[in-house]
């Protein structure tokens, strides 16, 4: 298919398939595959289940994993909270498509979700000419859920307003939506769960109602602290946004090590070997963010450049990933090209120059 992004679901259908296929043990009601699958899913495995290769989806801890897993063949819902960018929806997209063969039943939680965002609302041409009926009906994310046995995934819930968090509490708790209208009450089909997600950047996580957090069991989803741990989840998440996208030149090793060096000592404040302190910027230098930065780089490589990626691109496309959040972290960049860039060799002398240039 043409799509500029296909689901979990439909990328990885075959991966999913073998996995069905391959464990026969006993799934909790209505899952497509056992716990023990769905964890093989999301971390890979280095021998192929019926002669299909499972590729990492997450890396990382294992545990958080199955704690995540397990919460979802529990009667509690599952939240998962953290720094921005640290793939808490990628999580929650991978294990919907794998446990209920759907990722699809997505609500995104803002300031303006309504109560008809969260149970149903009405196509209004077709209930003036009709009166209420099914087929006027306009069933929400979490109600059609419900109403197939699948998962339901709510982005960004602490977003919402307490009204519509109140709201969520009787869903969780009765796991039934009642539609006066129709005189009816929908239950929730077994393999029905929630799985939210939450920023804890956001104040909201402090702000939720004891009631609601009661209803969730929550997965803290860490930032990735080791150097090479992350350089291996950055190479690897920007080649396939390359080859999905089908553009961009590829980075060598080093670039990405240097780019991920950058990130862990910006974020932590102190360069690697503990003898430099540095001033952090406010902007989010997520994992997700080295990503993006390296893969435009790769872009700028391609497109502008001489068709290899060099420290000149990575600088470019970090100077503007910093530049959209504030001036003030322009400067904290500056400093640090200026403290530490300068004084290192190889891949990092053509990223103090361009960085430099595009920063003065
Ligand atoms: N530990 C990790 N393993 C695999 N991918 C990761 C990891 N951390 C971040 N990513 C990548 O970062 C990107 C953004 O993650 P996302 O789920 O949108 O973050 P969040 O919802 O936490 O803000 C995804 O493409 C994901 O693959
Ligand atoms: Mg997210």
């Amino acid at each position: 298919m043409d799509a500029v992004r296909l689901s979990a679901e439909s990328k990885f259908e075959k991966e999913i398939q073998a996995l069905i296929a391959g464990d026969k043990s006993e799934k909790p009601p209505g899952w497509a595959m056992t716990p023990r699958a769905a964890e093989t899913y999301l971390m890979g495995s280095d021998k192929p289940v019926g002669g299909v290769k499972i590729t990492p989806k997450y890396i990382g801890d294992a545990s958080i994993i199955q704690v995540a897993i397990a919460t979802l063949a529990s009667d509690r819902a599952l939240m998962l909270t953290g720094e921005p960018g640290t793939a808490k929806s990628w999580i929650s997209e991978h294990l919907s498509a794998a446990i209920s063969g759907t990722s699809a039943y997505v609500i995104q939680g803002t300031a303006g979700t309504s109560e008809e965002h969260i149970k149903y609302g009405w196509n209004y041409a077709m209930l003036l000419a009709e009166g209420p009926s099914h087929k006027s009906l306009v069933a929400s994310p979490i109600l059609r859920g419900m109403k197939e046995g699948k998962f339901a995934r709510f982005e960004e819930i602490t977003r919402t307003s307490s009204e519509i968090q109140d709201a969520l509490i009787s869903i969780l708790s009765e796991k039934q939506i009642a539609i006066p209208e129709l005189g009816e009450m929908i239950h929730a089909k077994r393999g029905f769960n929630i799985i939210a997600t939450a920023n804890t950047r956001d104040r909201g996580v402090n702000e939720m109602s004891a009631a609601l957090k009661r209803r969730f069991n929550f997965v803290n989803i860490p930032i990735v602290d080791d150097l090479e741990q992350e350089i291996q989840i950055v190479l690897k998440r920007e080649s396939e946004l390359r080859s999905d996208y089908s553009v961009g030149a590829q980075p060598p090793e080093e670039l990405g090590k240097v780019l991920v060096t950058v990130f862990q000592e910006l974020r932590k404040g102190i360069t690697r070997d503990g003898k430099i302190k540095i001033k952090s910027p406010n902007s989010v230098l997520s994992t997700a963010e080295a990503i993006s930065v390296l893969f435009n780089g790769g872009i700028l490589a391609q497109s502008f450049g001489s068709g290899k990626v060099t420290g000149a691109e990575i600088a470019r496309a970090l100077v503007g990933a910093v530049a959209k959040e504030s001036q003030e972290d322009l400067k904290v960049l500056k400093e640090y090209c200026e403290t530490v860039v300068k004084t290192r060799t190889g891949p990092w002398k053509e990223f103090y120059k361009a960085a430099t240039e595009k920063l003065n």
